[in-house]
């Protein structure tokens, strides 16, 4: 069976692609870079940790118990670039330990004075946008001080915490850290909600200095999600589409080749996309509180209709079936008003995960659909070609075919039958068409 070969290829491109989680997943220590090391080693901290968003880092003195209340320091540092802004590091006891519920330490750079630093408690009055945020004593932390360091270019802000062991666990201590890029005196304004934003909470053993990993994972799997869907969707369905359209007849006959071709490519293509997709359900899960419609509705869409064009492995009706037509027309129209709705959808979840390196993710996508469209354009215009060519011919024949008639009729010939006819034409090499099928496939528009 030919189509016994499908998992080697498939099995290898998921092994490649998610053999760096299992790494990241064992791997819960992330090491701070050297200058914020320096740092946090001149505040006599013993312990130092690169967090997954923001650029930020932190670091901390090993936790003392006293009077059932955990005492330690934490120094917590990002960049900052605008003139104004904002740099905060909670904890929160909650078991969602996200923003809501979050006992904070908030510095801020104001161009008008020195930057400064206070605690504040974010509700869910704060994530509902009805009212500032403003300062206020919490029992949990004190801000010490906020202040710029010029070996990393961060501001960083120290702190000391006070946290009931009845309300903390330190070996899971939840955490959220943010920055914003506005602020009117000591009110911090609301921040950005990109993923980044929306990713900055873990949890952290403070004995050990090792965090749950969540977020790396996530950053991770939404790149992994982003390349499996662009293989998948973006590149190995379009060439199925391709080899369907141009290798199947007309311009070029591959038998049953072409057949092959297109449902491997469109099976392996639709899997990859598959568990991409599977992967972007499960982050969005992940990220409830997140909604992203158009890449949502564009997303499942993709994949029903997919889903429907894949079926035809199993449920196509027979070529002499009398559904037969009705199932081309609705497997062509389908199939076609699938790819653009793919490349949009690729753009709009470069949009949402806004990488760094945004640029290249761009110019890769460009790279593969002008390489489609190129191919296309090229198999387009030998199609054309090859039809007028055939037209051409037809029209030549047809000439030959009146004059020879005529010449005939005129010599009184006139009783000639149809077959000697045909092989006179074929005697002198003007004409291939004296079998049905190949003359029927001249008459074959492109479409
Ligand atoms: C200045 C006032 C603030 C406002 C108006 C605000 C508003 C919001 C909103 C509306 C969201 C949900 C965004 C979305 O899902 O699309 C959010 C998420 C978040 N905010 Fe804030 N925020 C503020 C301050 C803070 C502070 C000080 C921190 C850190 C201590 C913080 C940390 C977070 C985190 C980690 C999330 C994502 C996790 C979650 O959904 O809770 N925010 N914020
Ligand atoms: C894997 C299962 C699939 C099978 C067995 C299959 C089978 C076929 C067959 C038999 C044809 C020729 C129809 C005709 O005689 O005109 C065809 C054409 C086509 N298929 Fe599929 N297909 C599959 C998956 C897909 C998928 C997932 C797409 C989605 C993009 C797709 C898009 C197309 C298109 C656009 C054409 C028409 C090409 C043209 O002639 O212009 N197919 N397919
Ligand atoms: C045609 C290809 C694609 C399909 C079918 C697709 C599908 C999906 C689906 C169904 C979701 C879940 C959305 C929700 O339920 O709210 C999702 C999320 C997402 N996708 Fe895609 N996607 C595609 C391409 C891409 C690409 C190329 C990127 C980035 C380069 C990307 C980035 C994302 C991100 C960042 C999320 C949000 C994950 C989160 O909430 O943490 N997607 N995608």
């Amino acid at each position: 069976m030919q189509y016994s070969c499908y998992p080697i290829p498939f099995l290898f491109v998921i092994a490649i692609v998610l053999s760096p989680t299992t790494a990241l997943a064992h791997q819960h220590y992330h090491r701070c870079t050297a200058k914020f090391y320096e740092l946090t080693k001149s505040k006599n901290m013993s312990r130092c940790l690169r967090l997954p968003t923001l650029g930020a880092e932190m670091g901390w003195s090993a936790p003392l118990l006293k009077n059932c209340h955990h005492v330690f320091q934490v120094v917590f540092g990002a960049p900052l670039r605008e003139e104004k802004g904002w740099l905060a590091w909670g904890v929160n006891p909650t078991p969602e330990g996200r923003m809501v519920g979050s006992r904070a330490a908030i510095g801020i750079r104001d161009p008008s004075g020195p930057p400064h630093c206070k605690t504040y408690r974010v509700g869910y009055e704060t994530r509902r946008e009805c009212g500032p945020l403003r300062p206020r004593d919490v029992e949990e932390m004190k801000c010490l001080r906020f202040e710029h360091d010029n070996r990393t270019g961060y501001y960083y802000l120290t702190a000391t915490l006070n946290l009931s062991s009845t309300d903390y666990n330190v070996s899971k201590l939840n955490i959220v850290w943010q920055s914003g890029f506005d602020a009117d005196g000591d009110v911090p304004k609301k921040h950005a909600s990109n993923l980044k934003n929306i990713d900055s909470f873990e949890t952290i053993d403070l004995v050990s200095g090792q965090c749950s990993d969540m977020a790396f994972i996530k950053i991770y799997l939404r790149q992994v999600h982003g390349i499996m869907n662009i293989i998948g969707w973006g590149t190995l369905l379009p060439v199925g589409v391709i080899i369907a359209r141009f290798f199947r007849e007309f311009p070029i006959e591959t038998e049953y080749g072409w057949y092959y071709f297109h449902v491997s490519c469109q099976s392996i293509g639709f899997s990859t996309g598959a568990i991409g997709w599977g992967i972007g359900i499960w982050l969005a899960h992940s990220s409830p509180h997140h909604i992203l419609l158009t890449h949502h509705v564009l997303g499942i869409t993709i994949f029903v209709f997919a889903t429907l064009q894949t079926l035809a492995i199993r449920f196509k009706p027979g070529k002499t079936d009398d559904f037969r037509k009705v199932w081309n027309i609705y497997h062509h129209f389908l199939g076609y008003a699938l790819l653009p709705l793919i490349f949009i959808n690729i753009f709009e979840g470069i949009k949402i995960l806004k990488p760094d390196n945004k640029n290249t993710w761009k110019l890769a996508v460009t790279g593969i659909l002008t390489a489609l469209g190129v191919i296309t354009f090229i198999l387009e215009a030998y199609t054309w070609k090859k039809f007028i060519d055939y037209k051409n011919q037809d029209k030549k024949e047809g000439d030959i075919r009146r004059k020879c008639e005529s010449t005939n009729y005129d010599q009184g010939g006139g009783s000639i039958n149809k077959h000697q006819h045909g092989s006179e034409i074929n005697q002198d090499g003007s004409g291939e068409d004296s079998s049905e099928e190949q003359h029927q496939q001249h008459q074959r528009s492109p479409q």
